[in-house]
């Protein structure tokens, strides 16, 4: 196992659309599949992406609750955010119906950005043995796999935004949960209001 280093926004690998895995058993498969979890652990993220170690392959793995889909009996608290290798992913949006949260990318560091995704989703693909993987998921889980996948096809997040006065700086997120506070607080007098 290797940390390998990540490529970062402005690197032609994360534009272009990565190749199907042919032999998803394949050894150096898993070789490299373990490689891209020790890398996002040592960079704290949640998610990776082939070509974000400038591999432009269609794996991606990450670490999303299992809430939403049949939970291992035997997890413990730890294995909350079990970690999915997924190969050849296909998407499929169960809905119109959009979400906007905060998303960052280890191949963007530095910045945050408010990024509309599906909030219901359907994937599947394979896993390093070859089995089948097929998920209906919604919000976090469905978030993070929208993410990952999209760097497949050559996307960064900030391309997915509809408002760019919210891509800011991690070290002003403070600034936009001030806001929120601000807003929420807001809304609240309003409805007092209504209420009376
Ligand atoms: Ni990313």
């Amino acid at each position: 196992m290797a940390i390998l280093k990540i490529a970062r926004m402005g690197h032609p690998v994360l534009r272009r659309r990565a190749e199907e895995i042919i032999d998803p058993t394949a050894p150096e498969i898993r070789a490299l599949a373990g490689d891209m979890i020790e890398t996002m652990f040592d960079a704290l993220g949640v998610g990776l992406a082939a070509p974000q170690v400038h591999v432009p392959l269609r794996m991606v793995i990450f670490r999303a609750p299992v809430s939403e889909f049949e939970a291992d009996a035997e997890a413990d608290e730890d294995d909350e955010k079990p970690l999915t290798v997924l190969i050849n992913p296909v998407l499929e949006p169960q809905s119109d119906e959009m979400l906007e949260d905060w998303e960052g990318c280890l191949s963007v560091p530095g910045l945050r950005g408010q990024v509309p995704r599906y909030a219901h989703l359907r994937y599947h693909g394979v896993d390093l043995t070859g089995a089948p993987i097929d998920r209906t998921v919604e919000g976090y889980h469905a978030r993070i796999v929208q993410h990952e996948c999209d760097h497949l096809d050559g996307i960064l997040y900030p391309q997915r935004m509809t408002d760019l006065t919210k891509l800011i700086f991690d070290s002003e997120m403070r600034h936009a949960i001030a806001e929120k506070r601000a807003r929420e607080m807001t809304g609240q007098a309003e409805q007092a209001e209504v209420e009376t």
